[in-house]
């Protein structure tokens, strides 16, 4: 059979493609289902995982050609996510974290710095590979005895979508490999080629179906289609660069790790190179620079790694990037553009937030119409201190601009061309009153921003403080996303988060309310209520993310759940808090990674009434659960508060402190009557002498070595 399109089949020729694919997929199904049988029923398979493959993916392969054929009693049917209740939930066994970025040249001499500092060999050659940043969606594919078990998108770092029946119609992703670990889990970056995506949308516009913007959308809508037969008639490719849980280690460099999955079976990038210093990855950069319109396929950048395993495990991860590995990013693409109007939008801290409306324009692939244009003095032509940016050029309404995307990320304005301007241009007046409540609109001392002083009465302010508590990495509650939240506080259901909670029994008896609404009915309401409240458990590091206080990331809100470990321990240490002084505001900021100015904003979020009554309706919903403390069983410092003093000779302290933190020891600043243990290097001072004063166990160096030695 050809893979000629439909369309251009003379009907009777098509009658009899159809007529020899029914015959053929009869036969696929009865061989499939007797390979079944024999597998999962009697315990003997009599094909090669192999072999079944193929016939599962050519039944695929047919079956999206011709869809008329497809029977719901298909085998292709009977395995996955039954259809329409969208994919299931795979929590990884071991993050998928993301990478920090580089770009310039002077960056990656900061990394290569960084990593030498952080393992204290300021002046050792450390060796790092060089591959090609593949601009498509990662995929991680776990194995257990050389078989595929499953696949799992990246979602929200943690847990993923169960896209496992997907995975398998790519021809790059073997169902099994022979001579690996008992457990192997690949992972890498799912994309589609130009040629491909070219030739996909070609189909798309000949179906009168919406054409993709760009080849990581195209993959991505292809690798999450419910039905894996879609995905099986999209070219889907497969490039393998990094593992997450294994039994046993692949090798002892990076390099042979990559070297040992291409032996397994799975795509590498060729391009993949190793460097042993800076300039030559800076020179490896732009080698893949000059390569990457004639690769066939999107790359955004090259990442770099530290090729020593070993140094990689002590180097660790910060929140959610390793410091073992970075990618430098190419230069992002300008367009110009007019700026038809400056509108303000304010956000959940009241933040006044000027955005550029654009005439439309492509940049990157992507067509763009926004951008942001940070604060009033960006507009003005001014850094936050008060320097000049542009030259001085401001920007204005009716101006051309360029515009950029540095990643993924809001595009942004670059430059502004003031000789295009008409008779009629005026400065932009930023506004002095919030657009939405029309409080005043202030700008304390120091600030960038001007912001709404109108707090919960500014409808904006509550709207985005729902809109990000509903948000991915807050309550994520499925079917409830921005765009319900701002219908449900227009129509007064929901006013503050713990509204949300209250919904059923306020709405849920009669549904009356929601039935009349377009797209809603009883059940879709009934699964709304359900989803709600499967979110009534909910992590500590969640509800603090959520709570939308200023400066509070989910980095930061992670910080707070461990080191308070519970709601109660948190919600009692805040309230007892004061601003600058006494045990609780020194015990937050001997928090690594909390500073002076969130922990001002928490204290003082919990000491406003207004917002604090709010708080506390909410919790009243909820079943907080206390911070996990990830870490090895068994470990002898679990649990333990510790600081460190003096000159370590072994470890940098940075390392020091995250390697006590992995075992799951608290690391504070400062001795107090709750240290546990005090480990003092040479030039210990009053650490020392107040650890003594409060009997603190005070040990050297090498002790804690001892005593962490192996765990
Ligand atoms: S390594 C622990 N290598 O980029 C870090 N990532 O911005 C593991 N990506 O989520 C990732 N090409 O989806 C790595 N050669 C490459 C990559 C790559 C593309 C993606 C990946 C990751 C994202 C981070």
């Amino acid at each position: 059979m050809t893979s000629q399109k439909d369309e251009s089949i003379p009907t009777h020729d098509r009658q009899s493609a159809v007529e020899t694919a029914r015959s053929e997929i009869s036969a696929l199904s009865a061989q499939i289902a007797t390979a079944n049988r024999a597998y999962h029923t009697d315990d003997a398979p009599e094909i090669t995982d192999a072999q079944y493959d193929r016939l599962k993916q050519r039944l695929l392969a047919l079956e999206a050609e011709f869809p008329e054929l497809k029977t719901p009693d298909s085998p292709s049917q009977q395995v996955g996510a039954p259809l329409g209740e969208g994919f299931g939930k795979i929590t990884h066994e071991i993050r998928m974290l993301s990478l920090g970025n580089a770009f310039s040249d002077e960056d990656v001499t900061d990394f290569d710095e960084r990593v030498r500092s952080y393992l204290g060999v300021p002046s050792d050659v450390i060796a790092f590979t060089a591959e090609p940043k593949i601009d498509g969606l990662s995929l991680s594919l776990r194995y257990e005895n050389g078989r595929l078990i499953h696949a799992a998108t990246r979602g929200d770092g943690e847990t993923g979508e169960n896209v496992t029946e997907n995975a398998r119609t790519i021809a790059d992703i073997p169902w099994e490999i022979s001579g690996a670990p008992e457990v192997l889990e690949v992972r890498g970056e799912v994309y589609m080629s130009h040629a491909d995506f070219a030739a996909l949308n070609l189909r798309q516009v000949e179906k009168n179906e919406k054409p993709f913007a760009n080849p990581r959308n195209a993959a991505a809508g292809s690798l999450r289609q419910l039905d894996a037969g879609v995905t099986a008639a999209r070219p889907l490719k497969f490039f393998a660069y990094a593992w997450g849980a294994l039994s046993t280690p692949l090798a002892q460099t990076q390099f042979l790790a990559i070297e040992r999955l291409r032996e397994f079976g799975f795509s590498t990038n060729p391009l993949t190179k190793l460097c042993e210093t800076p300039q030559q990855l800076i020179s490896h950069y732009h080698d893949i620079e000059q390569q990457r319109a004639k690769l066939g396929y999107d790359i955004d950048g090259v990442v770099y790694k530290v090729n020593d395993l070993a140094l990689q495990k002590r180097l660790g991860f910060r929140s959610t990037t390793p410091r073992w590995a970075i990618a430098h990013k190419f230069p992002a693409e300008l367009a110009w553009t007019r700026l038809e109007k400056i509108e303000i939008q304010v956000g959940r801290t009241g933040a006044l937030s000027p955005v550029a409306r654009l005439t439309p324009v492509t940049v990157g692939g992507v067509v763009v119409s926004n951008a942001t244009l940070h604060n009033e003095d960006y507009i003005a032509g001014r850094d936050s201190k008060g320097e000049q940016i542009r030259e001085g050029r401001d920007i204005r309404e009716g101006d051309w601009v360029q515009v950029y995307r540095a990643g993924d990320v809001i595009p942004k304005i670059k430059d502004v061309d003031p000789t295009k301007r008409g008779d009629d241009s005026a400065a932009f007046r930023f506004p002095q009153t919030c657009p939405e409540c029309g409080s005043d609109a202030i700008r304390e001392e120091g600030d960038a921003v001007r912001r709404c002083s109108g707090g919960l009465i500014c409808p904006a302010q509550a709207v985005e403080k729902l809109k990000h508590f509903v948000s991915r990495g807050a309550f994520d509650i499925e079917g409830l996303g921005a765009k319900q939240v701002e219908t449900f506080y227009k129509d007064g259901w929901i006013r503050e988060p713990a509204d949300i909670f209250t919904l059923r029994a306020r709405y849920g008896a009669g549904l009356q309310q929601l039935k009349n609404r377009e797209g809603w009915g009883p059940k879709s309401a009934e699964n709304l209520f359900k989803a709600i409240d499967e979110r009534r458990n909910i992590s500590l590091a969640r509800v603090i993310f959520a709570l939308g206080l200023r400066h509070v990331g989910e980095a930061s809100a992670a910080l707070l759940a461990n080191h308070y470990g519970s709601w109660s321990a948190f919600e009692s240490a805040m309230t007892h808090a004061r601003l600058g002084e006494g045990a609780g505001w020194e015990d937050l900021l001997a928090v690594d990674g909390i500073g002076a100015v969130l922990a001002t904003s928490v204290i003082t979020a919990f000491h406003q009434e207004n917002e604090r009554a709010s708080i506390d309706r909410l919790i009243a919903e909820l079943n907080v659960q206390d911070a996990k403390r990830r870490m090895p069983t068994g470990s002898p410092v679990e649990g333990l508060t510790v600081v460190f003093t003096g000159t370590l000779e072994k470890m940098t302290r940075a390392e020091a402190k995250s390697r006590a933190e992995a075992l799951g020891a608290k690391v504070a600043g400062s001795v107090s009557a709750k240290t546990d243990i005090l480990i003092a290097g040479p030039g210990a001072g009053s650490k020392a002498t107040k650890a003594a004063d409060l009997g603190v166990k005070v040990i050297d160096e090498d002790a804690w070595l001892a005593l962490v030695e192996g765990a």
